[in-house]
Formats: structure tokens, sequence, C-alpha cells
């Protein structure tokens, strides 16, 4: 009697691993897995469970010239398929960030990408500089749609106008790669975009939260202190996916796509969007090892498709009836 061997066993044992690498504007990445600012700390609690170089990139808490102590609790509510927070940019400052933050993350070998937020235009022109040509950071992220602070954030990011003024004065600031983090509240996406790639940027990423609010019936209070919050997880995957598919049709930087991404197939679904990356947020606080199972699902899936380069699938979206 004969063994049948296994049929494609061979061919798959073989198979080379898709390429992954990819690049927005000087950052270099080895894959297009983030993870999202606000839901990874600095990196250190994370990194005893998995090497922080496996990720293409990691952005950090979101960045304030003074330390900042965030809104009072309860600033986290659990909500179907998501959470929503308001924690208000705390965060240790950009001097701490540099002297205490930083040498961890160049020493664990991963780019770092510093989300930048400022109370006034002339703040977020200030931080730019001070992270100027700084070793270890990849690119910096203007946030202009953080909508759980009373000064700056969305009120910037929800008017054209806001936008050119933030983009175009950091832009001034710095020669460091500019990634610019829009709102999914807004009406037209796509005329904010159009105007932060004009005044500037190098890239844009989306989306940040949307905003929610929970209520508890029995108590009749909201769940959240600031009553509203910011809705995130897979409940938004599809208000991402619809905002990554509008903008690259809008401007032609690359795309970074966040918004529920807690599987491989999750990220391919914004690459074919028109993303270049992707990035994880809060699937990190379901789980450590979330956007390590992202980038090995990735891989997976490209190897499914059979597809020998992550490019081939940016921008990939079969739209229109399907072939007979
Ligand atoms: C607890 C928490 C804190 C966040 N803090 C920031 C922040 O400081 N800066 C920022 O730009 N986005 C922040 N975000 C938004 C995320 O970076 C991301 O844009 C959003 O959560 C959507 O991705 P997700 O569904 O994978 O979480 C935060 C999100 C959460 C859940």
């Amino acid at each position: 009697m004969t063994m049948a061997r296994p049929k494609n066993t061979l061919k798959t044992a073989i198979s080379k691993a898709p390429q992954m690498a990819v690049s927005i504007g000087k950052l270099r990445m080895a894959n297009p897995v983030m993870v999202a600012s606000g839901c990874f700390g600095y990196g250190e609690e994370i990194s005893r469970f998995y090497p922080l170089s496996k990720l293409g990139a990691i952005m950090v808490k979101g960045t304030t010239l003074e330390p900042r102590p965030g809104n009072p609790p309860p600033r986290m509510a659990e909500t179907p398929a998501g959470m929503l927070n308001a924690i208000g940019l705390q965060n240790v400052g950009v001097d701490a960030f540099l002297k205490d933050k930083l040498p961890f993350l160049r020493k664990a070998g991963v780019p770092c990408v510093v989300n930048i937020n400022g109370k006034t235009v002339d703040e977020y022109a200030e931080l730019a500089r001070r992270l100027e040509g700084v070793p270890g950071i990849g690119a910096l992220e203007v946030n202009i749609s953080c909508p759980n602070v009373k000064e700056g954030g969305i009120e910037f990011g929800s008017t054209v106008e806001g936008a050119v003024r933030v983009v175009s004065a950091v832009r001034k600031a710095t020669a460091q790669t500019l990634i610019t983090k829009l709102s999914p509240n807004v009406t037209d996406v796509r005329s904010i975009a159009r105007a932060c790639v004009d005044s500037g940027s190098d890239a844009l990423s989306a989306i940040n939260t949307v905003v929610g609010m929970a209520i508890d019936a029995r108590t009749r209070r909201p769940m959240l202190r600031n009553v509203t919050g910011g809705l995130s997880g897979p409940a938004v995957k599809p208000i991402g996916l619809r905002v990554i598919y509008q903008v690259a049709q809008a401007v032609k930087v690359p795309l970074v796509g966040m918004g529920g991404v807690v599987t491989g197939e999750d990220a391919a679904e914004y690459l074919l969007a028109g993303a270049t990356a992707v990035a994880v947020g809060t699937a990190n606080y379901l789980e450590p090892q979330a956007a390590l199972k992202v980038v090995q699902g990735l891989e997976a899936y490209l190897k499914s498709q059979k597809v020998a380069d992550v490019h081939e699938i940016i921008g990939g979206l079969r739209v229109g009836p399907p072939k007979a």
C-alpha cells in the first residue's frame, strides 16, 4: 500500500514569505502593521509578550508640550463590539517622552511615530521643532481629531481652515515625515484630506474615534464622567473602511487605516480600500499579542491569495459587478 502525499504540501512548504516592507515618506517599516496612538502606551508593558521589532512601527501616546493628567474617571466604558474612551490626552509631556520613553523604543529596534497635540497652532509647531531630527523618530502624527479635549484636537480637524492652519505651521517647523490624523466626525472628510495634503502633509491616517455616549439606565447617569467619548473597536471598522476608501479617491499620498483592526483580514481590507499601512488600537486591550497576530494573519492572507508583495493589494478593491 502506498501513502498518498497530501496535495500541495511540498509547494506550501517551499513557498516564499511575501514581501511585507512598506514606506510612508521617510518612514521605513518591516511590515504594514503599526499600533495606534493611545492603545499601546510607550511599548514597555507589551514588550514582555513579544519583540516590538516584529511591528512596522509604534504610534506613541498623544504627546503635548506639558504633562497632562487627562480627564477625571470614569473615562472608559465597554460597548457592544467596542469601547468608549474620554482619556483626554493623559501623557508625560514631550520632555519626559524624549528623556524617559524614547531610549527604550530605540533599543527595541522599532520606528516610533510621535502623535502630537496642541491647544494652539503654535503649540503644534513648537512640538514639531522639539522633535526635529531626533534619532528613532520615524514620523510625526499630527492629531487634529481628538474628540475628548476642550481646546485643540477636533476643533482644528473639523474645518478646512483649522486643518490648513495646523498642518502649514507644522510643515514650516520640521522636515520630518508628517502623517495628519483625520476625524470621522465631519461632513466631508475628502475636503479636509485635500487641505492637509495641500498644506504639506506627506501622509494621512484615519480614523480617530467616533463621538458617542453610553448611559446607565438604572443610575440614570452617563457611563463617562465627560458624558461623551470616542467609540473604537470592531464597531467602527465599516466607518474606517469608508473613510479610507473615500480619502484614497481624493488624494495620492500614503494612508494609514485604523478602526477595528483585529485580524490579518481586517488589515487586508484596509489595504484593499487604499491604505499603505494599518494601525491596531483597541484590540491591544483585549489581548497583548493582538498586533503581532495581525502581522502573522496578514502574512497568512497574502500567502493564501498567492500575493508575493503586499503592494499588489494596496488599493486593489474590485468594485463593480463580479466577472462571470
Ligand atoms: C483608550 C484610547 C486612547 C486613545 N488615545 C489617542 C491619542 O492619544 N491620540 C490619538 O490620535 N488617538 C488616540 N486614540 C484613537 C486610536 O489611536 C484609534 O485612532 C482609534 O481607537 C481607532 O482604532 P481602533 O478601533 O483599532 O481602536 C485612542 C483610542 C483609545 C481607545
